[in-house]
């Protein structure tokens, strides 16, 4: 393999493997025996491991890692021969690593054995292996013991070397009461009973998994609880949903169907067969990401795997699949062939959301998924990656507290859009061998990127390294200026670095990405041109209708001149763009505007014009290009933020009239949410007739008559009504988020509860995503929609300032809950004195594990500070010129 460089911020070249901090490399862990006994009374487990190593160099120690356990013993031994039995343990809390050190010698060449027992605690923080709750018949809490291990809380759970490129085989065996299901990623060997290692007398089963393939530690997991499940044999092996006893385990149908044709279309594509025996996945109470891949047993929060479609609208239902998808495409991408560090994350994260994208487009045509990938994946990567504090995808990283926050839109967003790139350069079918031999040559081991590229190149027969390289190894993307040559019949087109800031400095614009052209005219799309230098001409034979970057399937901003961009907008009524190309042309002008390429004049003149549009994805991006100036001019003047929304309102209102807002059988799952999006336009902008409809709808609602605000429109209506309304409605939306019967019903309920302005009840809401009513999952959700108006924004920001050290102690940074709530608390603000207070308030706390959401922040306010500087004149003229603003 050969060595990789990536680059800093500045595009100079460094070593990305220098940063990793490793472990060292004298002995290899080739088998892990893993028996472990919770306590449910004291919250405590007891755990023993037996780990077979192959030694590497003469060794008289043996290092591992291993976070918050308490390590009783230790011995090691060499075949017969016991090497130390009470050898010296020393433990790093910095490195997360406990050293065993002897006075004999294990020599190079030979097979050791490792032996630890431990104690260890089922904690309350969703990582290693901790506890979940849920309440039975009776109201009473029941306890469940569950593991997240990615990235590095695997050493959490059990002594390990945690790194992925240290692939073991592990057999694991569980004790627990009779009454509990256990499970793990393999299927059940033996079953006996035994008395218990903690309370002797007590007699218990004690459960052993059949050994696992060649796998690495972040992939293990072990749950023990009270389950039920539904299992389909439409797989080749068993396909099962599980979940805690309160649930109605008919919820999972959706996605236990779903799972066995996706597993089976996977093994198909990737001519690669499942290799584990069955692949169950479990709905857990509290979780902290959405989903996690687990090889042969996924775990999910709940809202992304059960679903009552009676109670649950089209948007959430494309969620599940997608989450279900996503998990399983990481089953081969990820679990049986591994990034080799941390810094590969995206060949994981972003292979699986290219994956499950491709795969629902697949099974549900008529979701037209790609159609809205522009104003999804794309729009995120595009959105972060124009930040000075955004990171090239391949990025150094060397602690727990970094890895974690690489989870974010570069990895998942702009490596998914990477490959849909690549993929469309080499075509599709082409792209799939690739990934096929890539699978093939690699299953059971270790990758970097250059790997991937190898196998599409042998695949193609084309040099895809010297394509691609740049756009995982450089920080950003460009924006490409055209300038037309009616003389000469030609385009002449410009790279330079986009910087949402816009303020670009010279030694910020060295990169030449090399450019997928994608030049749509009359005639259809010329997929052969590339730029590959600065600038250059190309010939285009009829300037009346031209657009670059067809479909939007390159990484790049296109900047028209204003003429130009009115041309489209006619060419787009014309019927000459599809619906990326318009969605994909909004969201440049849009973005150009925000930041100072263009005027903002100049996009509410397109967005106007757009009134008749008639595709759901094209008003998504349209909504949004609203809601981004709208929240921009946030803390301006009451009358020209009045005047935005009697815009948006002008702009939506016909549409949502002539869709309406009732639904019947024959809606298909795109006309679900494009009436629900146009209705929550309008509404959120208070157009008359909905807001009346919403409070009639409210009336029965509130008498109990759930149906009358239809799924769909759930998370709209409430913000309206909390808009308009008071406490009464308040009172019913928080009972419906407290009560309501399935965890969907009460997160909308819980997300919209922000929107209420009183004083009063912004405190009500902050107290309440803290306290013992809200999951330490979802806290989150309910300050969310604070943000949507000034009072919120100022009251959040004070409320961290005034709890941090309760939100640091409940949210320690190795979730990267701390980071979102970070993000989600400062990001809003427009102003550099903003800026000045929130840099204030951090600079005498430790930023770990949220430095980046920080960062990124600060970056965000002051493109906008900047924007609204330039722009707050323009915007005024426009509004008055149409009418808006007296
Ligand atoms: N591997 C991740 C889960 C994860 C995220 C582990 C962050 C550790 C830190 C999983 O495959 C994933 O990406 N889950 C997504 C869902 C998906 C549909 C994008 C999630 O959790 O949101
Ligand atoms: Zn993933």
């Amino acid at each position: 393999m050969c060595k990789h460089f990536g680059v800093d911020s500045h595009g100079s070249s460094v070593d990305i493997t220098k940063a990793r901090e490793v472990l060292p490399t004298n002995v290899k862990p080739t088998h892990y025996d893993l028996t472990l006994e919770p306590d449910f009374g004291t919250f405590k487990y007891k755990g023993t491991v037996v780990i077979d190593l192959d030694v590497n160099d003469d060794s008289t120690s043996i290092a591992l890692n291993t976070t918050d356990l308490e390590i009783h013993s230790a011995t090691v031994s060499s075949g017969q021969q016991t090497i130390a039995d009470k050898p010296t343990l020393s433990h790093d809390e910095d490195k997360q690593t406990t050293t065993v050190a002897f006075d004999g010698t294990l020599s190079k060449g030979s097979k050791a054995q490792l032996t630890l027992t431990f104690t260890g605690t089922l904690n309350d923080n969703m990582a290693g292996f901790y506890r979940s709750s849920f309440k039975d018949g009776n109201g009473e809490t029941t306890w469940m013991a569950t593991t997240q291990m990615e990235p590095t809380d695997a050493r959490r759970a059990f002594p390990c070397f945690d790194e992925p490129a240290l692939k073991a085989e592990f057999t694991v065996t569980l004790i627990a009461d009779e009454k509990m299901t256990c499970l793990s990623n393999m299927d059940v060997a033996s079953e006996k009973t035994v008395e218990s290692t903690i309370t002797s007398g007590l007699n218990r089963k004690a459960v052993t998994f059949n050994k696992t393939p060649l796998m690495s530690t972040y992939l293990l997991a072990f749950i023990i609880g009270e389950l039920n499940y539904i299992e389909t044999k439409a797989f080749r092996v068993p396909v099962r949903v599980y979940a805690p006893k309160d649930r109605d385990i008919e919820h999972g149908r959706f996605s236990v169907e779903l799972a066995a044709k996706t597993l089976d279309f996977y093994e198909k594509t990737f001519d690669s067969e499942f290799p584990l025996p069955k692949m169950d996945m479990v709905a857990i109470p509290d979780f902290s990401a959405g989903a996690m891949e687990n090889w042969g047993l996924v775990t999910y929060r709940v809202v992304d795997v059960l679903i009552d479609e009676k109670v649950s609208g089209a948007a959430v239902k494309q969620r599940v699949a997608e989450t279900v998808q996503h998990e399983l495409a990481h089953q081969w991408f990820g679990n049986l062939v591994t990034m080799d560090f941390w810094d590969g994350l995206w060949l994981n994260e972003g292979f699986a959301t290219w994956m499950s994208w491709y795969s629902c487009n697949v099974f549900y045509p008529d979701w037209k998924v790609w159609e809205g990938y522009v104003t999804d994946n794309l729009s995120s990567a595009l959105s972060l990656d124009s930040l000075r504090s955004s990171h090239p995808i391949e990025v150094p990283v060397q602690r727990a507290d970094e890895i974690n926050q690489i989870f974010d839109a570069i990895s998942y967003s702009k490596g998914s859009c990477v490959l849909r790139m690549i993929s469309k350069y080499l075509g599709e079918e082409v792209f799939m061998e690739g990934v096929r031999r890539y699978l093939k040559k690699h299953a059971y081991g270790n990758t970097q990127t250059g790997d991937l590229w190898a196998a599409l190149a042998d695949a193609s027969g084309k040099d895809v390294e010297k394509v691609m390289d740049i756009w995982t190894k450089k920080v950003g993307f460009p924006v490409v200026t055209v300038t037309e040559k009616p003389e000469s019949n030609s385009i002449h087109v410009k790279q330079n670095r986009f910087l949402r800031t816009a303020d670009v400095k010279p030694e910020e614009d060295e990169t030449l990405w090399p450019v997928f052209l994608g030049l749509r005219s009359k005639d259809g799309v010329d997929e052969n041109l590339t730029l590959a230098s600065r600038e250059a001409d190309f010939e285009v034979k009829d300037l009346e209708f031209f657009k670059l970057n067809a479909d939007h399937t390159s990484l790049y901003r296109t900047s028209y001149s204003p003429e130009r961009l009115e041309k489209l907008g006619v060419a787009a009524k014309n019927g000459l763009m599809t619906v990326e190309d318009r969605a994909g042309m909004i969201a440049d002008a849009g973005s150009l505007a925000s930041s100072g390429y263009q005027k903002t004049s100049g996009i509410l003149s397109l967005l106007d014009g757009f009134k008749t549009e008639p595709n759901f994805v094209v008003w998504q991006e349209i909504s949004s290009r609203i809601a981004v100036l709208r929240s921009a001019w946030m803390f301006e003047e009451p009358a020209v933020k009045e005047a935005l929304k009697k815009f948006q309102l002008d702009l939506s209102k016909d549409k949502a009239h002539e869709l309406g807002w009732t639904f019947s059988e024959k809606d298909g799952h795109i006309e679900q949410q494009f009436k629900a999006l146009m209705y929550g336009t309008a509404g959120v902008a208070n157009d008359e007739t909905i807001v009346k409809a919403t409070f009639d709808m409210f009336e029965k609602f509130k008498a109990g008559d759930k149906t009358a605000i239809h799924p769909n429109l759930r998370g709209s209506a409430y913000a309206i009504l909390l808009t308009h309304g008071g406490k009464e409605e308040y009172e019913v939306i928080l009972h419906e988020a407290l009560h309501a019967n399935t965890s969907d019903e009460r997160n909308s309920a819980l997300r919209s509860l922000g929107r209420a302005k009183d004083p009063e009840l912004i405190q009500r809401t902050l107290a309440l995503s803290i306290s013992e009513d809200v999951k330490g999952q979802d806290i989150y959700l309910p300050i969310s929609a604070l943000r949507t108006h000034p009072e919120g924004i100022n009251a959040l920001w004070k409320w961290v300032k005034d709890n941090w050290e309760e939100l640091e102690r409940r949210l320690p940074p190795s979730l990267s809950m701390l980071s979102s709530v970070v993000s989600i608390t400062t990001s809003s603000f427009t102003h550099q004195e903003h800026i000045d207070d929130i840099q204030k308030f951090f600079s005498t706390k430790s930023t770990k594990g949220f430095d980046k959401a920080l960062a990124q922040s600060c970056d965000a306010i002051s493109a906008k500070a900047a924007w609204i500087k330039r722009d707050s004149e323009d915007v005024k003229a426009w509004l008055k010129k149409h009418g808006y603003l007296q």
